[in-house]
């Protein structure tokens, strides 16, 4: 496959036209159990090969190292890949959590910290990964937008802010994208952040848009692995994970129907949400270490639901049980 193989979309009004389908990386380095390293590095070329060009990771994914894991192949196609990464979720020396920081001092120090460990001059996009409360939003994308000024960011991101934070915050300085988990399974953003970002012009990038990989249909109820952090999601768990197993059946009639898989039809349904919400632009980005899934994911670019089959995936979000998380304080939905 070739460069330019899928369709492009614009991150905000005057961002980066990527591939309409991004790559998460957070699985290579951290959450989802053990990583194939050298298959994760084949996967990030063959995403490039098939025209993804946004590539998402975050400071706190592996305390550093997913930023360092990206590092060389960010270096060898520097011109070709819009890099994200985010910051806000502060972890210690020993890995453990210690809550959001979204003051400017914070930011600045951040910032240095994703670049060195990047090896590269400026971030393509940067978002604030979290929202806390306590710091004025007004002063957090400020020190954001000195980022911008300073040339050592591009475009600012949000993730995880309710509506009326998006509005707030895009009238400190233009966000090009909002990134928060968006699913078949996972659909609380259309209260209010999806309106919001469709009114001002703003990408959506959906995360987890696999469901954490519950959509795919490889999971069976109880039987996620060990030191894999889904152990600890609701969804996945005992009576929740056989509830949510058995809402795949639609999803799986329609992949039969077009000789697809079930990653394929949930990817297929997010994309679609840029018209059914009327959205300037709707990027997933899927998180794989496996070329085959890559190619698997990318195609699903050219696969479009019938509005009957939007409708038999209709009910599905309303019946899923169980959270997105075992503490669900820091979401966009605990604060609308
Ligand atoms: N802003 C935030 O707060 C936030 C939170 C979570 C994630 N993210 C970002 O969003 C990205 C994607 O989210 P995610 O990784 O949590 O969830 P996801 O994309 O919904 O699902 C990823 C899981 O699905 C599996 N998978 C992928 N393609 C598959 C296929 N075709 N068939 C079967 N299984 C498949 C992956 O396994 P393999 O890797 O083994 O293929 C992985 O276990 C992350 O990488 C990260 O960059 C952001």
């Amino acid at each position: 496959m070739s460069e330019d193989t899928i369709a492009r979309a614009r991150l905000g009004t005057d961002g980066p036209l990527v591939g309409v389908q991004g790559l998460g990386c957070m699985g290579m380095s951290e959450f989802y159990g053990h990583t194939d390293e050298s298959a994760a590095r084949e996967t990030l070329e063959a995403a490039l090969d098939a025209g993804v060009t946004l590539f998402d990771t975050a400071d706190m994914y592996g305390r550093g190292a997913n930023e360092e894991f990206l590092a060389p192949f960010l270096g060898a196609h520097r011109d070709r890949i819009t890099i994200a990464t985010k910051f806000a979720i502060a972890r210690g020396e020993d890995d453990q959590f210690r809550g959001v920081r979204n003051d400017p001092a914070y930011i600045r120090q951040a910032v240095e910290g994703s670049l060195r460990r990047l090896k590269t001059e400026v971030i393509d996009l940067y978002y604030m990964h979290r929202r806390d409360p306590a710091v004025p939003l007004a002063e957090s994308v400020g020190a954001m937008a000195e980022l911008v000024r300073r040339g050592l960011v591009r475009q600012l991101g949000l993730s995880e802010v309710t509506g009326a934070e998006l509005r707030e915050a895009h009238a400190v300085h233009p966000i090009a994208a909002l990134q928060s988990e968006w699913s078949l399974f996972s659909r609380d953003v259309e209260r209010s952040a999806v309106g919001a970002a469709a009114e001002l012009g703003v990408a959506f990038v959906p995360y987890s848009p696999l469901g954490r990989g519950f959509l795919t249909g490889s999971f069976r109820a109880g039987a996620v692995s060990d030191g894999d952090f889904r152990a600890d999601l609701p969804r996945f768990s005992g009576a929740n994970a056989e509830t949510n197993e058995a809402l795949l059946e639609p999803v799986r009639r329609i992949a039969k129907a077009h000789g697809a898989t079930l990653a394929q039809v949930a990817l297929a349904w997010v994309q679609q949400r840029a018209e059914v919400h009327g959205l300037v632009a709707v990027v997933p980005i899927p998180g794989t270490r496996k070329p085959e899934r890559l190619r698997e994911n990318v195609a699903a670019t050219r696969l479009t639901l019938s509005p009957a089959e939007l409708a038999l995936l209709e009910p599905i979000a309303g019946q899923v049980a169980g959270e997105r998380y075992p503490d669900m304080s820091s979401t966009s939905a605990a604060r609308e």
